[in-house]
């Protein structure tokens, strides 16, 4: 056994997205791809000589030669102590949950959360800092720039270690951990619910169905539903997670987590449903015939969370990002609490969490969490809709109905056009930022401009400024459009058009939401000229 520096070039391509370094398998499996990012994340962390990091990942293809990989770089690296999930698994939620429960350095966390996996699939991989959560960007920066001068990279010469059972061995001075992915995150989940009164519900009449799309989750949701919390065997489907998510797209949305819409839009449907996507920190609900948007989850979250133990005192404020609707807006004023507004990305939170400005924090792409951890967190949510529905023994669709009536409903749908051409989408893009500042005032049809801007962020704890996250086109009514380029996609580019109207009488509350959004989904092609840059005349995702 013995150290080896091997010499290296850097690539031009390893700047971290919204969430980590994510690309084709292919990509990471060219020589040095891996290992020279890996470095880069050691070169630009200061003072992780003798610490302990957390090593896991949502088990997609690559999961695990990436792991052996990682665990003799940070042999060589001079790292004291790696704690790595059995069979390298760890989901996301649960990489931060240990992090913190064993106050670990840092952590590496293998994962492109919801795109596909397998050969011709995409791999990921992002660093996590002490707190649990995602490097900010000062920290995926500095990685990016180390990557560009790259020389060499240290490793460990030495047969690969046994993943499979709980042991701790060691790499040269360094010792691996080998833990139980699921207890700790477990026992977590434990602190903040009701475990008892949900045991309760699911023992009766209540039906419900978990979608784990064979990825990260079925180890965890079998143990926590149908275990510690006696729901039906049977009740998580697609349980057992597979290096290519048996062929799916692990996206908890109504188009991909189709077996569970088919099942919950059916005759006989469940009372409730939730599914998660690769790594475990999304989530989609629903009710029986009902589809809860992500942006009403986090408003219904935070109205009702005086009603779950973990957080029976209160929240101190919730946050949103950009183009999440205000839904959590009007709950939050009228609890009194502030609402932040940040940027696209979990990482934004971190700071608010840390400093106790927010308890709960959500996003419209089916991500919501709260400071028990540092990233989204889906299984939390499935189980904190669990506790509210056994403690108001309401439907799903009672709680939505009564909470539009108290706060008024916020329409809201996300269109995405993925991988469109790149250039003609930044041009759209550019044209959008240029013409923002003449559109206030002007009139589409019933609708006049009130603004239109290039969001921009300063964090209000740390002051730094994160711009051109989105352009925001707001009306005089409330209504508003936004368009974004996505960070996380690895084939041309994705434009996402979110679309948000208020609607506070009563009777218009049941309309279905396409067509009361529809005038501002053809005014948002008017504006923005989408058919002329993207050549598509319809979304390929709606959510
Ligand atoms: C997408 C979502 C964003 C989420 C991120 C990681 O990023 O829109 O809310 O934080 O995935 O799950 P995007 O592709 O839009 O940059
Ligand atoms: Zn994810």
């Amino acid at each position: 056994m013995s150290i080896n520096t091997v010499s290296t070039t850097p690539f031009s391509d390893q700047k971290p997205g919204t969430s980590g370094l994510r690309k084709a398998v292919t990509v990471f499996q060219q020589p040095n791809y891996l290992e020279n990012f890996v470095q880069s994340i050691f070169n630009s962390l200061e003072d992780c000589q003798g610490k302990t990091i957390v090593l896991g990942g949502d088990g997609r293809y690559y999961n695990r030669q990436a792991i052996q990989i990682i665990l003799k770089m940070a042999a060589a690296n001079g790292i004291g102590k790696v704690l790595v999930g059995k069979g390298g698994i760890l989901s996301t939620p649960a990489a931060s949950a240990v992090i913190r429960q064993y106050q670990a350095f840092g952590g590496i966390v293998l994962s492109a959360s919801h795109n596909p996996g397998g050969k011709d699939g995409d791999f990921g991989i992002k660093y996590n800092i002490t707190n649990g959560g995602p490097a900010p960007e000062k920290i995926t920066e500095a990685i990016f720039s180390c990557s560009k001068t790259i020389t060499n990279y240290k490793i460990f010469e030495t047969n690969d270690i046994d993943l499979d059972k709980l042991s701790i061995l060691r790499i040269g001075e360094m010792a691996v951990e080998v833990i139980d992915p699921v207890e700790p995150y477990a026992k977590l989940m434990e602190t903040l619910f009701d475990f008892a009164k949900i045991r309760q519900l699911l023992q009766g009449n209540f039906k419900m169905c978990v979608d784990s799309m064979h990825a990260v989750t079925g180890t965890y949701a079998k143990e926590i539903f149908e275990n510690r919390l006696g729901a039906q065997p049977g009740t998580v489907m697609n349980g057992v997670p597979l290096e290519d998510f048996g062929g799916g797209h692990p996206d908890p949305n109504l188009v991909y987590a189709h077996d569970l819409v088919d099942i919950l839009f059916g005759d006989n449907a469940p009372d409730f449903g939730a599914a998660s996507d690769g790594d475990g920190d999304r989530n989609m609900i629903l009710g029986n015939n009902f589809f809860v948007t992500p942006s009403d989850s986090l408003a219904v979250l935070t109205a009702n969370a005086t009603l779950v133990p973990g957080y029976k005192s209160g929240l101190t404020g919730v946050a949103r990002s950009m183009p999440t609707s205000a839904a959590a807006d009007r709950v939050a004023a009228k609890l009194g609490i502030n609402c932040y507004e940040t940027p696209t990305g979990w990482k934004f939170f971190g700071n608010l969490l840390d400093a106790d400005k927010a308890t709960l924090c959500g996003e419209e792409s089916f991500g919501t969490g709260s400071n028990h951890i540092r990233e989204k967190d889906g299984l939390w949510a499935v189980l904190f809709w669990l506790n509210i529905l056994a403690v108001t023994g309401k439907s799903v669709e009672e709680i939505l109905t009564d909470h539009w009536q108290t706060y008024g409903r916020n329409f809201y749908s996300r269109h995405d056009y993925e991988e469109v051409a790149k250039e003609p989408a930044m041009e759209l893009m550019d044209r959008l930022r240029g013409i923002s500042k003449e559109l206030p005032g002007q009139k589409f049809g019933s609708y006049t401009v009130d603004y239109a801007d290039d969001f921009s962020y300063t964090d209000p704890i740390d002051g730094s400024v994160s711009n051109k996250q989105g352009i925001r086109i707001g009306f005089t009514d409330g209504s508003r459009i936004v368009f974004r380029l996505s960070g996380t996609g690895t084939k041309g580019a994705t434009l996402r058009v979110y679309l948000e109207s208020y609607e506070s009488d009563v009777s218009k509350h049941k309309v279905e939401t396409q067509t009361a959004l529809k005038p501002l989904i053809e005014m948002a092609e008017e504006i923005a000229k989408i058919y002329q840059y993207t050549q598509r005349k319809e979304p390929t995702v709606i959510t």
